[in-house]
């Protein structure tokens, strides 16, 4: 099993810190954001990871964490020249995958505790076709990616409302994902949103559509640091004291 880490993107929501330095190389706690996703995904097995980055500190990227020999990890790089959606960052892992591969996606400024191996173990049981997103209960999931359940399958998800007015539930679809090699195929028959983005609630309502998205929920602290609150909560959680 391979991973991949997003970590493209322009973090607009943390200007101007983010006009000096890309957003996951920012000090959280006591580690730059990037080293959190590499750790979890080295504690669920997955060794050699994919990340994609933009064009804007890509130097800082290879400088800090080289090959990934000193975290343990054999590391891959690949350029997003232009923010052109969360989808769009993840088509570019398609040679990266081999034939019937299966993989975990995060977005590189998705923090977490929990273990992802007993998910992961899930998701191998799961049809080749299918793919597995975990969920996590907020207080205002408005600015998530929010899940519809399947009535008549509790283990199903209907459909995923991007960043609804009026939520159907107070579930946030983290930016943990599970996919294989099929996704790539499912990435290519969506079209840009009305931001200009190729969307990954678009590309996870494909598999919604088909009855072949599964999900788990987080027990334990997640959050997206993508702002300056929740990049306080996060160094709040994450440092030393926070463990
Ligand atoms: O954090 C969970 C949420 O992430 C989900 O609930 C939403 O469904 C999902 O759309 C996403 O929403 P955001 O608006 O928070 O996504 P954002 O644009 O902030 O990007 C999240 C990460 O993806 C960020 O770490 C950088 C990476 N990214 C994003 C874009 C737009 C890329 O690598 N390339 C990109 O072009």
């Amino acid at each position: 099993m391979k991973g991949v880490i997003l970590a493209g993107g322009t973090g607009t929501r943390l200007y101007p810190l983010t006009r000096l330095i890309n957003k996951h190389l920012l000090p959280v706690g006591e580690s730059p954001m990037i080293c959190y996703g590499i750790d979890k995904l080295k504690q669920a097995g997955i060794t050699d990871i994919l990340l994609i980055i933009g064009k804007q500190s890509a130097g800082l990227y290879t400088d800090f964490l080289g090959s990934g020999r000193e975290m343990g990890v054999n590391l891959t790089y690949k350029i997003q020249e232009q923010a052109g959606g969360i989808a769009e960052a993840l088509g570019l892992a398609r040679g990266f995958i081999p034939a019937g591969g299966r993989f975990v996606v995060l977005l590189g400024d998705n923090l977490f505790m929990d273990d992802l191996q007993p998910f992961v173990e899930k998701f191998k049981k799961q049809p080749y076709g299918s793919a597995r997103v975990l969920l996590k209960p907020v207080k205002d999931s408005r600015r998530y990616g929010v899940p519809v359940f399947d009535e008549h399958n509790r283990k199903l998800i209907t459909r995923i409302e991007e960043k609804p007015e009026h939520p159907k539930s107070n579930y946030s679809v983290t930016g943990i994902y599970m996919y294989d090699d099929q996704v790539f195929e499912r990435i290519e028959a969506t079209s840009p949103s009305a931001r200009g983005e190729l969307e990954i609630t678009d590309v996870n309502n494909l598999y919604a559509r088909d009855g072949k998205l599964e999900y788990d929920v987080l027990r334990k602290w997640w959050t997206d640091a993508g702002t300056f609150d929740s990049l306080r909560e996060a160094a709040r959680k994450m440092g030393k004291a926070g463990q």
